[in-house]
């Protein structure tokens, strides 16, 4: 695997393959990579000639400086992991290449922004589409790939590829879950084990609404059913569950069999914040 940390030596590597029109696939990453992200590569070393994977913590989405502290740095153990499923290049940049001083940009997602993670952690888009804009101009691939546990991510992702003509294609994968339905995440690896044990009560509500909803019973009700089960039933306190159209993310009043909805949640653990959703049709 071939490992940069400037722009200039990643551009130089890159641009013979682009010169004979070989497709590149990226995989924008965090690190502290675990199965769900070792899918996303495998899916793109499939689709592609070569595959691109790239390890930065972005501090301009962490709203919360704490979270940027206690994010789980592995390195050594993700360029193993890498080269075990034959990655071709990782581009593991430090914050000053990333953000130069006097930089003044700045995104604005209008109302995806206001709803769930937007509201929840405030600025965090304007950081993710700012980091994810800047590596597509240095990578240029022809298809990215993200996972859909990140359902809102994905949505602002796609928005900031369509208004901006970002020549690629983004390609959603499907969450991949431990054996007991936990949404794999970074994040897990901050959680005891008690609370490992606890956090599977986020897939647990998500099914049961989903089951709910099925069987007939209104979004609102389902709602207050999820609401209660979270005040008094589990140690996760909960930030919101909401059910919403799956492709612009607003809330619907009434829930038809056929029509592609999502169920999204989020909930504090200990001092770990955890998302996940689960797509019906
Ligand atoms: O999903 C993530 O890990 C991050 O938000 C991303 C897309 C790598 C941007 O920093």
């Amino acid at each position: 695997m071939e490992v940069f940390s400037d722009i200039k030596g990643l551009r130089q590597y890159l641009k013979s393959f682009q010169d004979q029109r070989k497709s590149i696939g990226f995989i924008p990453t965090m690190g502290a990579l675990h199965r769900g992200h070792l899918e996303l590569i495998k899916v793109s070393t499939k689709a592609n000639d070569i595959t691109v994977c790239s390890i930065f913590v972005n501090p301009t989405q962490f709203n919360n400086p704490n979270d940027l502290k206690n994010y789980p740095r592995e390195i050594s153990k993700d360029i193993a992991k890498l080269e075990g499923i034959y990655c071709d290049v990782l581009f593991i940049p430090d914050g000053k290449i990333m953000y130069r001083k006097g930089d003044i940009l700045n995104f604005d997602f209008g109302y995806l922004e206001e709803i769930m993670e937007g509201k929840y952690r405030p600025g965090h888009f304007k950081g993710v589409a700012l980091i994810v804009a800047k590596l597509f101009n240095i990578v240029s691939p022809n298809k990215a790939y993200f996972g859909t546990k990140d359902l809102q991510q994905l949505t602002m992702i796609q928005k900031l590829t369509q208004e901006l003509f970002f020549d690629v294609e983004i390609i959603p994968v499907e969450t991949v879950r431990a054996s007991d339905g936990l949404a794999l995440s970074s994040r897990n690896l901050l959680l005891t084990k008690e609370e490992r044990n606890q956090a599977i009560d986020l897939i647990q509500a998500l099914n049961e609404a989903k089951n709910k909803l099925y069987a007939g019973e209104s979004v609102l009700s389902v709602k207050e059913y999820v609401k209660e089960y979270f005040k008094n039933e589990s140690l996760i306190q909960l930030e919101y569950f909401e059910i919403v159209d799956s492709e612009f993310l607003n809330n619907i009043a009434h829930f038809k069999p056929g029509k592609r909805v999502s169920l999204c949640i989020a909930g504090q653990l200990g001092k770990v914040r955890l998302i996940d959703n689960l797509s019906l049709n």
